[in-house]
Formats: structure tokens, sequence, C-alpha cells
């Protein structure tokens, strides 16, 4: 029986079919007390529009959504259209959003937020701008914080041969964040490629009741087309973000390891890759991580679909 605690949590994501689900998830099981947006997936106005119609299609019109960074600390925005399509979240008929963005400060709002409610998590499921901003903001939040559960980087890449696409699209952010001292675990690409949207596990989100439902599953399905179409061994789109919550809300769906993880910044060929310290030394570097490295997908699929169906009706 998975646990299931409600947390103060904000989420930072760049929607993005994955960081979609990662709401559903983190607004029936967390305390979420607001979404932040970041270019990623697609360009900002793109995210925070997406941010938008998924707080709609789910009835969370209280729950606030604040825009934050438009590009990377240092590098150009990059995006993933050949993922995500154009609007960043493809595949469906959606509606257009009945709401304005609250405001167009994410830093802002994090920092106020955390220090108003002591104990909050970070859950960081794009490129971690706005999260690497706030901490170099303001010198209290990381002691405010609860910690910072993040989707990206792994023992190998998807953008590029070493770089994981959260990762690549701002290494500068990324080492600020792998470096704040707090509370701080990883989903990368090897716990999420054993999280895959299978057409079966599709299959039980079309089953629900409501238009929501049908929604969702006609994303999962251009999400995972665009997966399965790419790659030799994926029999559905891996599941990314939705761990970086299931992490908070569900721990005991996975398997950790405390490791030393540091983000690369300045290689030609391995910008952005997570460096992951897997020796077995008896003196091995002090763990600043707790890599996720297992779960029971089955598990975890299933809280997605009562998380979907809570909010089907
Ligand atoms: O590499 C996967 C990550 O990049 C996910 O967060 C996905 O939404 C994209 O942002
Ligand atoms: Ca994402």
């Amino acid at each position: 029986m998975s646990e299931s605690t409600r947390l103060p949590i904000i989420l930072d994501c760049d929607p993005g079919h994955d960081d979609a689900i990662a709401i559903v998830v983190a607004a029936a099981h967390a305390d979420l007390l607001g979404i932040t947006t970041v270019a990623g997936n697609a360009p900002l106005e793109l995210t925070t529009r997406n941010a938008l119609i998924v707080t709609d299609l789910l009835g969370l019109t209280e729950t606030p959504v604040h825009s934050g960074a438009s590009r990377p600390l240092v590098a150009e925005a990059k995006h993933a259209d050949y993922v995500h399509g154009e609007s960043g979240i493809d595949g469906a008929d959606l509606p257009e959003p009945t709401r304005a963005v609250t405001s167009a400060d994410a830093v802002e709002f994090i920092i106020e937020t955390c220090r108003a409610t002591e104990g909050t998590w970070l859950v960081a499921t794009g490129p971690m701008t706005n999260v690497a901003l706030a901490l170099r903001s303001a010198n209290d939040l990381a002691g405010r914080l609860g910690g910072i559960s993040l989707m990206g980087g792994g023992s190998f890449g998807n953008r590029t041969a070493a770089a994981e696409f959260n990762m690549w699209a701002d290494p500068e952010a990324a080492a600020i964040v792998f470096d704040f001292g707090g509370p701080l675990i990883m989903s990368g690409l090897d716990l999420t490629h054993q999280f895959q949207a299978t057409p079966e596990r599709i299959d039980l989100v079309r089953a629900l009741p409501g238009r929501l439902a049908g929604v969702l599953a006609d994303l999962f399905v251009f999400f995972s087309g665009t997966y399965v179409q790419r790659s030799d061994n994926l029999t559905g789109a891996p599941v990314h973000d939705p761990c970086a919550v299931l992490a908070l809300t569900h721990p005991r769906l996975f398997e950790r390891r405390h490791r030393r993880v540091q983000v690369e910044t300045s290689g030609a060929l391995t910008r952005g890759m997570t460096l992951i310290d897997e020796r077995g030394l008896r003196e091995r570097p002090d763990p600043n991580c707790a890599v996720q490295v297992g779960l029971d997908a089955d598990a975890a699929f299933d809280v997605v679909v009562q998380a979907i169906a809570s909010f089907s009706h």
C-alpha cells in the first residue's frame, strides 16, 4: 500500500505532456501552493498557456500560475517540439485558457511562498532556471525548504548521448540546484525509462469516465507516438515528470541510492551531463542527492490513473 502525505509543494514546470500529468498528481496528493512556469519544452508563453489550460481542465482555478524565466541563465533558449509538438502539448483538442497568469514573477512567488510556509518542497520538472534564480536571489531560501525533488539527469542522456533535456537546457542552473546543500531527490532517465506509458496503461486512462480522461489519453497517445517513433526500445513514452512528485507523495514506490552528483557545464561533448559517483570507495565523496533508481511501475501508474479519476466527473 503506497502512502500519500500532503506536503506543501511548488511545481516548477514546462508543460509538456508529462508535466501535465505531474500537475494532476500534485493536485491530487500534495498541498499544491502554486505552479511556476519556465521555458523548456516550448517557449515560456506556451508552457505558461499550457499550465493554465491544465489547471482549467482540473478545475484548479484558485491555484496560482506564475510565469518565470523565458531563457536559461547562460545558454540560448532551446525547445523540444520534436517530442511535444509546436504547442508544447500537441495531440488533444484543448480549450483556450479561461484566466490570465497570476504574475510574471515566478522567482518572487517561490521566495515569498517558501518564507511564508517553512518546509515547502520545490518540485522541478523542467530546466531549473527559476529555481536557481530563487536560490541565488534569497540566501535564506535553501534553509527554509523541505527540499528539492527534480526530474532530470541520469547515467545517460536523451538530448545528447550524455545530457538529459532539463539539464542540457540550463546546465548552470542545474549545477546551482545540485550544490544547494539541502535535501535533494533526483528522478533521472534510469528511473523514468522504467515507467512507460504503454498502450495497455493508456487504455486504463481512456477507460475512465469524463472528458478529462479522454483528453489526457489523447495526450499520452501523442507523447508515446513521438517517443516510440524515435526509439528502438521503448513501447511507450517514459512518464518522466510525475516521478518527481510521486517521490514525495508515494516514496515507498521507489528505490533510492545516496550519491554525489555533479553537473558538467563546460564539456564540449558532455555539457549538461549529471556525473553520478558510483565508485565503491570507503572514502567516497559525501552524497548530495538521493538518486531514484527503481520503482513499482504498475503501482505508480495506478496512482496516476486514480489521480486522473479523482478529477474526472
Ligand atoms: O528529459 C525529459 C524532461 O524534459 C521532461 O521533464 C520533459 O517534460 C522535458 O521537459
Ligand atoms: Ca518537463
